[in-house]
């Protein structure tokens, strides 16, 4: 069948997770191959798409990059609504951005309202894992598995936005577990 023929899902995928945790950078990576050493805060939200074809299928992924900075987050939460699937990101080298996955968490749950919250599908990303060879490391992959097991088998990667590494495998396990939740 023709590609153009095929029915078309779109899933829209929200990411949130601490400042500067490398948020919009894995989406840059992700969506254009490129990658800033740079920090500019992201302001409000926005979005980027990407088609993909899984499985047979054609999806555009709409994926909402959010400010972490609690002064940018000017959109209140409205756009959580509708979502398909939530990426949580931290940076492993950060005790902090860890700690405040629980809220963030929470935080999309409440506002999002989904329909089943304990079968909403997450993602968990541990980010920056190229930082001295992984020698700063604040959080082991342990801790990280554990806090997915006990969340209903949160599936969970580490990976860096600078090195390329595991960034199209994350977002397609979003994908994928946003689409069985269709
Ligand atoms: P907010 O928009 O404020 O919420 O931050 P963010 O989560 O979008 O972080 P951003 O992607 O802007 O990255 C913050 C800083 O970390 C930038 O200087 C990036 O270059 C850097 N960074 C992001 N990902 C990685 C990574 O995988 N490895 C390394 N070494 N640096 C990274
Ligand atoms: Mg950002």
């Amino acid at each position: 069948m023709d590609v153009s023929m095929k029915r078309r899902t779109l899933l829209k995928v929200i990411v949130l997770g601490d400042s500067g945790v490398g948020k919009t950078s894995l989406m840059n990576r992700y969506v254009y191959n490129k990658f800033s050493e740079q920090y500019k805060p992201t302001i409000g939200a926005d979005f980027i798409t990407k088609e993909l074809l899984i499985d047979d299928k054609l999806v555009t992924l709409q994926i909402w990059d959010t400010a972490g900075q609690e002064r940018f987050q000017s959109l209140g939460s409205a756009f959580y609504r509708g979502a398909d699937c939530c990426i949580l990101v931290y940076d492993i080298n950060v005790h902090r951005s860890f700690e405040t996955l629980q809220h963030w968490h929470d935080e999309f749950l409440k506002q999002a309202d989904p329909t089943d919250p304990d079968i909403f599908p997450f993602v968990l990303l541990g980010n920056k894992i190229d930082i001295d060879g992984g020698s700063s490391r604040m959080v082991s992959d342990k801790k990280a598995r554990e806090w997915c097991a006990s969340r209903g088998n949160i599936p969970y990667f580490e990976t860096s936005a600078k090195e390329d590494h595991n960034v199209d495998e994350a977002f397609l396990a979003a994908a994928k577990t946003a689409l069985t939740n269709e």
